[in-house]
C-alpha cells in the first residue's frame, strides 16, 4: 500500500507531493508506528528522545501536521523554518528531483505564513496527548539578519518548544546581513537572550573547510549555542563538495538552489566528527545531510551525533525509511 502511495507522490511535481502529504497526515492519514523500544530513547538537553531520528527543518514549514509525524514514529520534529512576517519565498517550480532517486535541489526561500499562524499551531498541538511523545524543535529565521525579528520570533516560540534552531545557512535568500560570523553571533546571543530557558541550537551550512568550521562553532559556543545541526543543504558555490556531474536548474540563466541527498553524506559525516572534536563530549550534535538507509544514520551517529535528522530520504522512501534506521539502531 505505501508502495503505491509513493508511487503516485512521485508522479506529481515534489512541491506537489508534498502539499498532499502534509494534507494527508492533517486529515489522520498516515501511517502510525508502534511504540518505541526503550533501548532507542536518548536524553539531550535534559529531555528524553523516544527515539534519535527527527524530521528536518523544512518539511514542516508551518507546524500544521505535528500529529501525524508523531504517530509517524518521528522522536523529533524541528518544524520551520519560521519567519516573522509571511513570505511568498521564489517562484515555482523550486524544488527539483535529480532523477537518481535520491537527490533533490530546493530553492524554496523560506516561504511561508509567519509567526502569528504559527505559533497558533503551536499552541493547539500543545493542548494534544501527542505533545508528550515528541520533541519539539523550532527553526527560526530571518533572512534581514534582524536581531529584533529573531527576538520577536524566538520569544513567541520557546515556551511551546523544546529547543530552537537558528537557521542562518539558508542558501536560497540573500542574507543581507552576510554569512560574517560576528552577525550569527550577535543573531545567537540575541535569540538565547530571548528563548531563555530554552536551549538554542546552530545550523551550519556545509563545509570541508577546518579553520572556518572550528571558528564557526567556537564562535556560537562563545555566543551562548548548546549545539549544533549539520549540516543544511548544498549551495552551488559549495558544488566542489558533490559530484562533479551534478545538474543545477536555472533561473534568469543563474544555477539556483541546494543540493540535499546522498552527495551529502561524507561532508555530514566528517562535519559532525569536527564539530564533536571542537565541542568536546557533552555538546548536543543533530547531524542531518545525506542519511537514506539504516547504516547512514549509524555512521552519522558513530562520527558523534547523538542524534540525526531526515528529510530527502523520506520523500523517496516514506515512513519505512524509519523503521529501517529503528531496526538498524536496535541491532
Ligand atoms: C530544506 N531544508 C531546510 N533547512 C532549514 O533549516 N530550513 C528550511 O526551511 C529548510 N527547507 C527545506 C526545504 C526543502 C524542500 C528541502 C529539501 C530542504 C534543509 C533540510 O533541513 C536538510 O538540512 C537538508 O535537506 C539535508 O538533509 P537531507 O535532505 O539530505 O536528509
Amino acid at each position: 500500500m505505501m508502495e503505491m502511495i509513493l508511487h503516485a507522490l512521485h508522479l506529481l511535481p515534489p512541491e506537489t507531493a508534498h502539499k498532499a502529504t502534509i494534507l494527508a497526515l492533517k486529515c489522520g492519514l498516515g501511517s502510525t508506528a508502534p511504540p518505541d523500544d526503550p533501548s532507542l530513547a536518548v536524553t539531550l538537553f535534559g529531555k528524553r528522545f523516544s527515539n534519535p531520528i527527527g524530521l528536518a527543518a523544512g518539511a514542516e514549514k508551518k507546524a500544521e501536521a505535528l500529529k501525524g509525524w508523531t504517530k509517524m514514529g518521528f522522536g523529533f520534529v524541528e518544524a520551520g523554518t519560521v519567519t516573522l512576517y509571511p513570505r511568498e519565498g521564489n517562484p515555482t517550480p523550486r524544488v527539483w528531483r535529480l532523477g537518481d532517486g535520491g537527490s533533490l535541489i530546493n530553492w524554496m526561500g523560506l516561504p511561508g505564513d509567519g509567526l502569528a499562524p504559527f505559533v497558533e499551531n503551536l499552541r493547539a498541538f500543545s493542548e494534544t496527548p501527542e505533545r508528550e511523545r515528541l520533541i519539539l524543535g523550532v527553526s527560526i529565521g530571518s533572512p534581514e539578519g534582524n536581531l529584533d525579528d529573531f527576538k520577536t520570533v524566538a520569544e513567541a516560540c520557546a515556551p511551546l518548544a523544546d529547543y530552537l534552531t537558528l537557521n542562518a545557512s539558508c542558501p536560497n535568500v540573500a542574507h543581507e546581513a552576510g554569512h560574517a560570523i560576528e552577525a550569527i553571533a550577535k543573531q545567537i546571543t540575541a535569540v538565547c537572550e530571548a528563548a531563555a530557558p530554552c536551549p538554542v541550537l546552530l545550523k551550519l551550512g556545509p563545509t570541508n573547510d577546518g579553520a572556518v568550521l572550528t571558528e564557526m562553532v567556537e564562535a556560537a559556543k562563545a555566543a551562548g549555542a548548546v549545539g549544533i545541526v549539520a549540516t543544511n543543504t548544498v549551495p552551488h558555490d559549495k558544488k566542489h563538495l558533490l559530484r562533479a556531474d551534478t545538474k543545477w536548474p536555472e533561473h534568469g540563466g543563474k544555477p539556483v538552489g541546494g543540493y540535499s541527498g546522498p552527495g551529502l553524506l561524507e561532508t555530514t559525516c566528517w562535519m559532525v566528527a569536527e564539530i564533536r572534536r571542537i565541542l568536546g563530549p557533552d555538546a548536543p550534535i543533530m547531524g542531518c545531510g545525506g542519511i537514506q538507509s539504516g547504516a547512514d544514520a549509524l555512521r552519522v551517529l558513530k562520527a558523534g551525533a547523538n542524534v540525526v535528522q531526515l528529510y530527502t530520504g523520506l520523500t523517496y522512501q516514506g515512513p519505512g525509511l524509519l523503521d529501517e534506521i529503528k531496526r538498524c539502531l536496535r541491532n
